[in-house]
């Protein structure tokens, strides 16, 4: 018993900003932005919130899954920027969506948080405790960002992607997920610091801080040996592979992998262009644009991958 995608769905906020917008406010420019990384827009939210755009997201999924949402046993919801502290996100997602007999818990594993929901509900879902998951990636970003750090703020976005997974004979075929929290710093963000009275001198809130050149160097020689031990596993070559949907970092990481696994570029669609890096909503976005686009049939084969902060990855193949 595997787990196999039966709906997926994503939700963007309303407001785009470009590149050329980003220049006006900070000194940069689109040569810069877009030649280092391929982004040259993203959305950030004004109005939306993590909850909200991932309840959006969901009733599409559900929709598409023609399931309700009280037929749902469980919501996990991958992010590191929800509305609250406490509750989740996904007990709220629980809430917006009226899931009464599900159980709702987040995780966090940054850019790999989608692909970790989904092993999550594997686990469950074959062990036979569940039968129906609801697995979403949602991040608002941008409240995360350090807008006078040019370095960083130009790269993420929001938005939030979901995919309605149960119970099946096929489906997701191979996993593989892993941490290394010695790395911890090269992509880091404090929580909300200490300022209890015993505290002399509470330090100001923190933002996003990343050493990019490392996480490049992470990204690109952990991806492919991922995607390589899952294809391995389940007795696949690259070339059945008809698409690899990868995390939206960064162009020059999606050419490098694509290169290291000897794979057509053109089986590594994209939608950093328009989305930035949207952490753990990146996979499940592109997995939702991929699909509404009608590029999946029955049967075919798909790599997914995360990789981010922690540091985290993992890598499945599944069958559509
Ligand atoms: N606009 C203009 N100039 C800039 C900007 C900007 N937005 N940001 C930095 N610069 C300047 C720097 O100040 C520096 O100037 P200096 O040489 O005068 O000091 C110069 O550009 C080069 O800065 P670097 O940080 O060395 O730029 P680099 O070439 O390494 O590119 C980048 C940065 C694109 C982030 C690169 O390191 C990279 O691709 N990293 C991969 C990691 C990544 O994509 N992370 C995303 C999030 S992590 C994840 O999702 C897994």
């Amino acid at each position: 018993m595997t787990i196999r995608i039966i709906g997926t769905g994503s939700c963007l906020p309303e407001n785009i900003v470009t590149n050329d917008d980003l220049a006006k406010i900070m000194d940069t420019s689109d040569e810069w932005i877009s030649s280092r990384t391929g982004i040259r827009a993203r959305h950030l939210a004004k109005e939306e919130t993590t909850a909200q755009m991932s309840a959006k997201a969901a009733k599409q999924a559900l929709e598409e899954a023609d399931m309700k949402a009280e037929d749902l046993d469980l919501i996990i919801v991958g992010t590191l920027s929800g509305d609250y502290v406490t509750p989740s996100t996904a007990c709220e997602v629980q809430s917006l969506i009226g899931a009464d007999h599900a159980v709702a818990f987040d995780v966090n594993a940054a850019c790999s948080g989608f692909m970790f929901a989904m092993n999550t509900a594997y686990a469950y879902i074959h062990s036979g405790i569940y039968k129906n998951a609801l697995i979403i990636g949602a991040e608002t970003l941008s409240k995360l960002m350090d807008w006078n750090d040019r370095s960083t703020c130009v790269l993420f976005g929001d938005g939030a992607g979901a995919a309605v997974v149960t119970a099946d004979d096929t489906g997701l075929m191979k996993f593989t997920q892993g941490s290394d929290g010695s790395k911890g710093m090269v992509l880091a963000c404090k929580n909300r610091l200490n300022n209890n009275p015993l505290v002399q001198n509470p330090t100001e809130p923190d933002y996003v801080y990343m050493d990019g050149q490392e996480v490049y160097k992470f990204a690109v020689s952990t991806v492919p040996a991922s995607i390589k031990k899952v294809l391995e596993e389940a007795g696949l070559e690259v070339s059945d592979i008809k698409y690899f949907l990868l995390h939206q970092a960064n162009i020059r990481i999606i050419q490098s992998v694509a290169k290291r696994l000897k794979a057509d570029p053109d089986k590594f669609p994209t939608t950093l262009e328009h989305c930035g890096n949207i952490s753990a909503g990146s996979v499940p976005i592109l997995l939702d644009e991929v699909n509404k686009k009608g590029m999946l049939q029955r049967g075919d084969k798909i790599v997914l991958a995360g990789f981010g902060a922690g540091l985290t990855w993992s890598a499945s193949v599944m069958e559509w």
